[in-house]
């Protein structure tokens, strides 16, 4: 049995092993910490993680990346279709009503789905970790996002299939963030209860989670996100900024050209990062377009001028994370900042501002999610042993059941009727029964009673309940078993009549 957690995150992946003294995290071939989730479709073959990153400017339509972003939504998604405008590659509408990724593979056009190819990032992050174990890896841990739907961590199970992995349990990245944070702390209260908040920032979005640690547990109060804010939101106000001021001085337009374009946004990126560190920075790059070279120059106080539309949104989630976890702020006791995207100076200003206190980087910014993974795969497997630590997480969205009829014990037909099963701060995982009382096969829609914070259909799936024998005339009791399992997939697992 493996013990292994996997971060897959929008730009980049960790795998985390645990070994009997702790958790370590892995080296690729690369003897990187950090692998690129990105697939490059070449001539002769295809190049995954390092290897792909290093490919992908010489390559880009056929460089898929920024997989998270994709994986589960329909062609249709608002929110997927602005992403597309920014990426490289094809991707076209499937049959399905669902993306199709075109490259060019082997010297011919082929379409992918995005599950195939996060099933492809998956397998070499398992070849990284069997590399290092000198062992078959297939239970593992991984994380995924808190805002994922029903259909994206079912996408993500299937792509773990593709890989040969067997998930033991997706967890929420930052309730993973809040494992590795809490069970090797020694300080942590009998009664009273710790309050940290964990802020993580990544490349595409932001997310919030309270919990409350007492000695040997922690609880999730709280998870809040907004899906669109994160690091590449900075690249595209600098790539903006610039291109303007390129037009304007140059007379090029980078927007025209697509190599042009991602070799400002590579440089943006870059400078991003140096702003982290210095108050200023240039911007040179040789031969950008129509064979000019450009410079350009960046104050940081000017690059927060321009960022202030991001910078605006950073305290909505905030907000929303200590409304529902009831707490005022003073009742944060700590707060924690991971994601590599929190470097940005003007994010902690924000955060301290908020809290009235300073914000941690206890954690590895970017390592905690995958060693939490790890950590809770050690909890799930039997044949490991680790420090007692249990994880009371709570699932972010309502979901009720809706079927047609007066109420549960009514016949077919009528209006449509719903009823909430697991409200939302819902343990994971949950099993809850329903009662209903009906004479003949009906269906069952099980779905989100709220999608404003999802953006998502509000149906999660259907079920078709029947036949089942009616004893003499009387309508019978039909117990319907409704499972939210430690995945935070909701299922119909059972129907079963008594009399
Ligand atoms: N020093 C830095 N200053 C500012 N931004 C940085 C710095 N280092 C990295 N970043 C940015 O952090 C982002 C990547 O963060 P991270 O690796 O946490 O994301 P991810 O886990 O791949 O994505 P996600 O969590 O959204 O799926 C990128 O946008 C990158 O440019
Ligand atoms: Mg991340």
């Amino acid at each position: 049995m493996s013990v292994v957690g996997f971060d897959f995150g929008n730009e980049s992946c960790i795998v985390a092993v645990a070994r009997q003294r702790g958790i370590d995290v892995v080296l690729n071939d690369e003897s990187k910490r950090e692998t690129p989730a990105i697939v490059c479709f070449g001539e002769k073959q295809r190049f995954i993680g390092t290897a792909g990153a290093a490919s992908s400017t010489m390559n880009p339509k056929n460089s898929i990346s920024q997989i998270k972003r994709l994986i589960g939504r329909q062609f249709s998604d608002p929110e997927l279709q602005r992403d597309l405008k920014s990426l490289p590659f094809n991707v076209t509408e499937g049959p399905d009503g669902y993306p199709l990724i075109h490259a060019r593979y082997l010297g011919e056009m082929r379409t992918f789905t995005p599950t195939q190819i996060l099933g492809m990032v998956l397998l070499n992050l398992k070849s990284i970790a069997e590399k290092n174990l000198n062992a078959a890896v297939v239970d593992c841990c991984i994380g995924i996002p808190v805002y994922f739907t029903d259909l994206q961590r079912r996408a993500v199970l299937d792509a773990a299939t593709i890989a040969g992995l067997h998930p033991l349990r997706l967890i929420h990245e930052t309730t993973a963030t809040a494992l590795a944070y809490g069970i090797y702390k020694t300080d942590l209260p009998e009664n009273d209860q710790l309050n940290v908040a964990f802020v993580d920032i990544g490349h595409a979005s932001m997310q919030v989670c309270i919990a409350g640690f007492k000695k040997g547990q922690l609880t999730i109060l709280a998870h809040s996100f907004d899906r669109s804010l994160g690091g590449r939101d900075f690249d595209e106000v600098l790539f903006q900024h610039f291109a303007a001021k390129f037009k304007e001085e140059y007379k090029i337009d980078v927007l025209q050209n697509a190599r042009a374009s991602i070799r400002l946004r590579t440089a943006c990126e870059k400078l991003k990062k140096i702003l982290s560190a210095n108050p200023e920075a240039p911007l040179n790059i040789e031969c950008l377009m129509d064979e000019k070279d450009v410079r350009g120059f960046i104050k940081r106080e000017e690059f927060e001028q321009i960022s202030a539309p991001i910078l605006q949104r950073v305290k909505r989630p905030l907000e929303k994370a200590l409304a529902d976890a009831g707490l005022a702020v003073e009742n944060v006791h700590m707060v924690e900042v991971v994601g590599s995207a929190s470097r940005v100076p003007a994010m902690l200003k924000i955060l301290t501002e908020f809290f009235g206190k300073e914000p941690r980087r206890t954690m590895n910014a970017s390592e905690c999610v995958a060693r939490g993974c790890a950590l809770e795969c050690a909890i799930l497997s039997p044949t490991f042993k680790v420090r007692e630590f249990q994880v009371n997480e709570s699932f972010p969205f309502p979901v009720s059941l809706s079927w047609k009829g007066s109420g549960p014990d009514s016949q077919a037909g009528g209006a449509e009727q719903q009823q909430l099963v697991f409200p939302k701060g819902n343990p994971i995982p949950s099993i809850k029964a329903v009662t209903f009382h009906k004479s003949s096969t009906f269906t069952v829609d099980v779905q989100y009673s709220d999608v404003s914070d999802l953006q998502a259909p509000p149906k999660i799936s259907t079920y078709t309940i029947g036949p089942f024998p009616t004893i003499r005339s009387e309508r019978p009791k039909l117990k319907v078993k409704v499972r939210l399992n430690l995945h935070g997939i909701v299922s119909i697992e059972s129907a079963t009549v008594s009399c």
